[in-house]
């Protein structure tokens, strides 16, 4: 079974998505950290992330795995730095690079290949899994999502001042939503869940509830 959860960065996805696998026993597959990671690594090799052709080509040659909960780029687990602000921020290039776009969705589709996933990102439901048999729109109220990204920041040692986190928000919220490949649109038959006054159990049992609806 193929459960997608999409939607906007701060909605809660990846704590959602991870204990609602936990609960049903299914991998976990989190696609905005293969974006994160193939950044990190154009940035480690100095490479110009503004040139598609550069980025395209780094796809095709280095190694991500999702691992549990652990990110490894060619085998060294970079859980923590792909996290930086400064990667989040930078990420948009490999995210709106339709070459890489293309090399990532194969990665998705082979690790969801072999096992039942809950998979999260922004094409899940729409491009990367067209006929999953489940799927979810997880949304938040933008101050909200903001919140949650600036302490979610703080509490691994970066201070960045609310306004910028929001401001940098409100951009990634456009990018996101203008990108010709792979944009976040909510798939016709997804069911949309706002996360707003929910503790993360309160979101992953009604998402449970919605998954075990559908088997
Ligand atoms: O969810 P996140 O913040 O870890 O995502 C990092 C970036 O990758 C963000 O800019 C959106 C992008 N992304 C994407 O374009 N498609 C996905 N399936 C997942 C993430």
């Amino acid at each position: 079974m193929i459960v997608t959860i999409d939607g906007p960065a701060g909605a809660g996805k990846s704590s959602a998505a991870r204990g609602l696998a936990r609960r049903l026993g299914f991998r976990f597959l989190d696609t905005g950290a293969m974006y994160r990671a193939v950044t990190l690594a154009a940035r480690e090799r100095g490479l110009d992330l503004a040139d598609p052709e550069q980025l395209a080509a780094l796809v095709r040659e280095i190694r991500v795995e999702l691992v549990g909960d652990r990110v490894l780029l060619e085998g060294r687990d970079v859980t923590d730095a792909i996290r930086k602000f400064e990667i989040a921020t930078a990420t948009h290039y490999a995210a709106d690079n339709p070459a890489v776009r293309a090399q990532l969705v194969l990665w998705q589709r082979a690790a969801a290949a072999d096992s039942d996933v809950v998979t999260e990102g922004r094409d899940q439901g729409t491009v990367v899994f067209p006929h999953a048999e489940c799927k979810i729109f997880l949304t938040a109220d933008e101050n909200e999502r903001a919140r949650r990204r600036h302490r979610d920041l703080a509490s691994r040692g970066e201070d960045i001042p609310f306004d910028e986190v929001l401001a940098n928000q409100q951009l990634r919220d456009q990018r996101d939503a203008a990108r010709p490949v792979g944009a976040l649109v909510k798939a016709d038959d997804a069911i949309e869940v706002s996360t707003d006054g929910l503790t993360p159990d309160e979101v992953v049992a009604e998402l449970e509830r919605i998954v075990r609806s559908k088997r």
